[in-house]
Parts: C-alpha cells; sequence; structure tokens
C-alpha cells in the first residue's frame, strides 16, 4: 500500500477544495476520479497541473473495473468519496442521475474497495479508511425549535437527493457491519466558499446581484441552512481521516444558522459596498419571491460536539468573514465564472426559473 489516496469527485465544489488543501497540507499524493461532469471542473486544479503528486483520472464510479484497476495500480491507503449529483432542485426535475451515481456509484466503489481491501496485509488493512462524505439533509427538516441533528438523529430524507445521499449512508454502514470495512462517514452541512458550481443559493445570488439580475428567493425566504465555509469542511474531513473511528459518523455544521433571506440581503450589501453601481441602486431592490421548491425542507442544523469533542475539530471561520471572502473571489474571478457557464448551465437557469413566476 502506498500513501496516496483516491478521492472521487475532485473535480467538484468540495472535492477540488479539498485536494488544494491536502496538497497544502501534507505530502501524501492524489488521485482524482472524476466523471467530469457539468458539475466538475479540472480548470478548478489548474494549480496542480505540473504537480508529480496529482493525478486526474476521468471517469465514472459506475464503472467497477475502472475502480478495481486504479486501486490495484495506486495501492491508496484511503479512499475519500465525494463523487455525487448534488443539486436538489435537479434532483426533482430529474432524479434518474442521483440514483446511478449516489447509489450504483456508491455501491460499486464501496464492493471494489471492500475486494481491495480484503487483499491488503494484516498492518495495511488495519490502515485503511473508506470516507463517504454525506449531508445533514438525510435527517429531513427541522421545526424552529427541534434541536440540532445529532449522528443518532433518525434518518427522514425528503428530496430525491437527500434520499439517494440516505441510501448511500446506509451502505456504507452496512460495508462497516457486515464486512468490517474500516469506514467513516461524515455529515455535513450546506457549503459555501470559492469554485462552488453558481446554481446553489449563494453563488446564483452573488453572480445575479453583480449583474442586476432578480434574485429568486423560495417561497418566503425563510428557510433556515447551517453554512460552513468550504476550508472548515476540508479540514474536518482531514481529521477524520487521521484520526476518526471505524464505524462512527461525524456531523459537521457551521453554528451560523441563517434565514435564506438574510443570507441574500447580506450578499446585496456586499456586492453594493465592493461594486457600487449607481445605475442599479440598492442590489436588495433585485430580490423577487417566487415559487416554493416542491417539499423545500424547512430547517437544518448540526450538533457538532460529537467532532468537537472526540477529534478536537471546530471551524475557525465566522459565517460573516467567509461569505465576504467569498464574493471577493468570485468577484475577483471572472474568467472561471464565464467558463462554467456553459450552454447546458444557461438551459438550467432558464428551466428552473421561468418555471418559477415570481410571487
Ligand atoms: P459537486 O456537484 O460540486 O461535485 C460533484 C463532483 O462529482 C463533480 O466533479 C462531478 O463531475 C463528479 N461526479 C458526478 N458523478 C460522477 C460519477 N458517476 N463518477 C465520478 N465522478 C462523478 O458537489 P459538491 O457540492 O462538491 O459535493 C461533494 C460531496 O459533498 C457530495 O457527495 C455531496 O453530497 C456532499 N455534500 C455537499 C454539501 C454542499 O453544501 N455542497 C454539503 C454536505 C455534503
Ligand atoms: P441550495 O444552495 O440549492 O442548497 P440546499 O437545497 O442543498 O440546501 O439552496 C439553499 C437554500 O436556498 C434552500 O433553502 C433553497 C434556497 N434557494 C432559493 O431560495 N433560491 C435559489 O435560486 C436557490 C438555488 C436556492
Amino acid at each position: 500500500m502506498h500513501d496516496a489516496i483516491l478521492v472521487t469527485g475532485g473535480a467538484g465544489f468540495i472535492g477540488s477544495n479539498f485536494i488544494l488543501d491536502w496538497m497544502r497540507n501534507t505530502n501524501s499524493a492524489v488521485i482524482n476520479l472524476d466523471l467530469l461532469t457539468y458539475a466538475g471542473n479540472p480548470a478548478n486544479l489548474s494549480a496542480l497541473e505540473d504537480n508529480p503528486r496529482y493525478l486526474l483520472a476521468h471517469g465514472d464510479i459506475c464503472d467497477a473495473g475502472q475502480v478495481a484497476l486504479l486501486l490495484r495500480t495506486h495501492q491508496p491507503r484511503a479512499i475519500v468519496h465525494f463523487a455525487a449529483e448534488s443539486h436538489v432542485d435537479r434532483s426533482i426535475t430529474s432524479p434518474e442521475s442521483f440514483i446511478r451515481t449516489n447509489v450504483q456509484g456508491s455501491f460499486v466503489l464501496l464492493e471494489q474497495a471492500r475486494r481491495y481491501w480484503a487483499e491488503l496485509g494484516e498492518a495495511d488493512g488495519q490502515a485503511f479508511r473508506f470516507l463517504h462524505v454525506s449531508t445533514d439533509e438525510v435527517y429531513g427538516s427541522l421545526a424552529p425549535d427541534d434541536p440540532p441533528f445529532r449522528e443518532t438523529t433518525a434518518y427522514a430524507p425528503n428530496s430525491p437527493y437527500a434520499a439517494s445521499k440516505a441510501s448511500s449512508d446506509h451502505l456504507a454502514r452496512a460495508y462497516y457491519h457486515t464486512f468490517g470495512l474500516p469506514l467513516l462517514t461524515t455529515n455535513c452541512s450546506n457549503n459555501y466558499g470559492p469554485f462552488q458550481f453558481p446554481e446553489k443559493l449563494i453563488p446564483l445570488m452573488i453572480l445575479n446581484a453583480l449583474e442586476g439580475k432578480p434574485l429568486p428567493v423560495y417561497g418566503d425566504g425563510a428557510n433556515v441552512r447551517d453554512w460552513l465555509f468550504v476550508g472548515d469542511h476540508c479540514a474536518a474531513i482531514r481529521t477524520v481521516l487521521e484520526k476518526g473511528r471505524p464505524g462512527e459518523t461525524y456531523n459537521i455544521g457551521g453554528n451560523s444558522e441563517r434565514r435564506n433571506l438574510d443570507v441574500v440581503t447580506t450578499i446585496c450589501d456586499l456586492v453594493d459596498e465592493m461594486r457600487p453601481d449607481p445605475a442599479l441602486g440598492r442590489r436588495r431592490d433585485l430580490i423577487t419571491f417566487v415559487r416554493d421548491r416542491p417539499g423545500h425542507d424547512r430547517r437544518y442544523a448540526i450538533d457538532a460536539t460529537k467532532i468537537a469533542r472526540e477529534l478536537a475539530w471546530s471551524p475557525a471561520e465566522r459565517f460573516e468573514s467567509g461569505l465576504r471572502k467569498t464574493v471577493r473571489w468570485y468577484l475577483d474571478h471572472p474568467e472561471w465564472v464565464e467558463s462554467v457557464r456553459t450552454g447546458s448551465y444557461l438551459e438550467w437557469i432558464r428551466k428552473n426559473y421561468t418555471e418559477r413566476v415570481a410571487l
């Protein structure tokens, strides 16, 4: 077994931040297995182009032969599994790809990992880890006064996305319980930061505000998410990989519950401050309430005391400073923004928002 790790979905938002963070903080190599769907962008990792510690393997986690070959060729000491279809709205319009990648793909990866792990010697077998990256959305929706999600909260996924992730979490659990595969699962709250595809709330609102377009807030805007800066998530994953106990799950969150409307108004004020445009006036006036998402979860919140107590991880970034850095990043990277706004992106935006008439 070598010191390298196999990352899946490393050309996406969190995966690319994770690989860059891994390169800065360790000496070990990364093999990045990524299908390069609409959400995967190799340019996120262009800084690593000539780095001998980094390799992009273009491929599909559903392809058992390719996964097996990669494991046998590179002999990684861990798998960090990010690859997924990740956007709730897309899971409502076309759920099939969520079942394929999130359920079938996770199964293929677990099964190939089990076969690879079974052939390792005793010491390597004990050192090997499979870290399954999941979401708080598997726990369903909280009422305003409910306590935040704990690792023991019953699963109650509400969207096809959440159900597909819950399904993969159950498979991961079964592979630990039945086969003893050294599994770690993390359930994290909403991330934000550089390289997030502008279909998600925060980057979409930053770019629309910048360009003076309507800011489409679903429903009454009082849905609550618990925001975590992506760099904090990357540090948490490194910590769990290093110190987590196989068979355990760890909730990861930012202690930053915010209503969507408050997130959007804060973005408006930051864009007004950094890019004032007298012709536009106040960006807050661009806020438009639109038809709600079907089955829209009202509130997510994470109780992250287990990972704090057992592994000494807690988030470093406050929401307001993290959001300021994120707005700055999008304003400073217009080439990146243009490169991801392809025809299929524009088609998605048209489809999702023209059908959502203003309320
Ligand atoms: P993303 O959509 O930005 O990236 C997903 C990546 O997976 C892309 O690079 C894509 O090309 C790749 N991919 C998709 N299907 C594939 C396949 N069949 N084979 C190989 N690669 C494939 O997602 P993200 O926001 O970076 O999320 C990463 C992981 O973290 C996901 O598992 C997601 O469920 C989880 N998560 C995300 C958040 C969040 O706020 N974004 C929060 C908690 C957990
Ligand atoms: P999103 O970024 O899609 O993440 P998730 O659905 O996984 O939490 O959405 C975050 C919140 O913002 C969610 O409550 C839906 C809402 N939202 C809007 O109000 N308008 C939008 O255009 C988008 C994309 C999301």
